[in-house]
């Protein structure tokens, strides 16, 4: 089992979104006794509510149904996870600074998913309009979908 788990700073717009395309994706190709997904937010402002309602919408639209509670990053998520994938170099630099030094999972940055932009951020549309969230989830659905194919890729050479 590949466990993942994507970060965002909030843990209600980008990565509950990630986590539902994600397993959705998983899903779809009946694989889920190989991979398991998960979210969480660097900051703690928003712990234990639902996803944004304009990510809830915009996944909603595209058929996927959001269920996570926003909860915290912890220093234990570094064992429980073999996958962490974060939103923006901001969460990249916030996950590195809770690293320890023997810590079993890698940490990689969504865009590195993305071919075309891959030294980008997943932009964080909190502040921004929907039209905004409707450019994460394109970002989000293209990078998933390229993850996903690598992990099967890798696990089948394996
Ligand atoms: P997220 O977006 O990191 O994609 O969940 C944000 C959500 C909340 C805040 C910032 C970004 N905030 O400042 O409360």
């Amino acid at each position: 089992m590949i466990n993942v788990l994507f970060v965002c700073l909030g843990n209600i717009c980008r990565s509950p979104v990630a986590e539902a395309l994600f397993m959705d994706m998983v899903r779809q190709k009946k694989m889920q006794h190989l991979f398991s997904a998960d979210s969480a937010g660097t900051a703690s402002y928003h712990i234990g509510k639902r996803a944004d309602s304009r990510s809830i919408q915009v996944a909603k639209n595209n058929g996927i149904t959001i269920t996570h509670l926003a909860r915290a990053f912890s220093v234990t998520d570094f064992d429980k996870f073999d996958l962490i994938v974060a939103m923006d170099k901001n969460n990249l630099q916030d996950i590195n600074k809770l690293k320890p030094k023997y810590a079993a999972a890698t940490v990689v940055l969504m865009r590195q998913f993305d071919d075309q932009f891959p030294l980008t951020d997943v932009p964080d549309p909190y502040y921004c309009e929907q039209s905004d969230f409707q450019n994460m989830y394109r970002i989000l659905d293209s990078c998933c979908n390229q993850l996903l194919n690598e992990l099967v890729a890798k696990s089948e050479l394996e």
